[in-house]
């Protein structure tokens, strides 16, 4: 009895560890955590686009072409950005958990496109 609590506890605290470990290892190595520094539209959101998105906007019958020689203009010019309100821009409201295109992007796909929007939706 005494020393089968002796092995669940070692068990559990063996568990917790890998849980710790395998918590800061993510953290280390995730190539698309929150976005730190400046986002870049050619390569952080276009990119995004062109492998999430194009498959249907793409200047078919589908409204809002994302190919990346209209897309920029396509944003800002059909008003798909809110600079006073970032979150309130339909490209990210569409792609929101809760969204119709929300199964298309990821946390860190939505994180991103949030984070450019903040910082002033450039053509960088
Ligand atoms: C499988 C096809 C498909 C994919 C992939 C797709 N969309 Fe859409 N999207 C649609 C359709 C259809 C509509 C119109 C219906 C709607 O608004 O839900 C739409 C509408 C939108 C709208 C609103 C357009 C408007 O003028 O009302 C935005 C913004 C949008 N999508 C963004 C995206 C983004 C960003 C991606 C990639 C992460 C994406 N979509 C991926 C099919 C798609």
């Amino acid at each position: 009895m005494e020393s089968n609590r002796g092995i669940k506890t070692l068990v559990a605290s063996f568990m917790l560890c890998a849980v710790f470990t395998t918590g800061c290892y993510y953290d280390k190595v995730a190539p698309e955590g929150p976005p730190e520094g400046s986002i870049s539209y050619s390569e952080d959101i276009q990119p995004f686009f062109d492998a999430s998105c194009i498959a249907c906007h793409n200047g078919g019958g589908i409204p809002l072409n994302l190919e990346a020689s209209v897309s920029y203009a396509e944003l800002i010019f059909g008003d798909y950005i809110d600079e006073a309100i970032p979150a309130n821009s339909l490209l990210y409201t569409k792609i929101e958990v809760g969204g119709s295109m929300e199964q298309y992007a990821t946390d860190a796909e939505r994180a991103v496109t949030l984070k450019w929007i903040e910082q002033g939706a450039k053509n960088n």
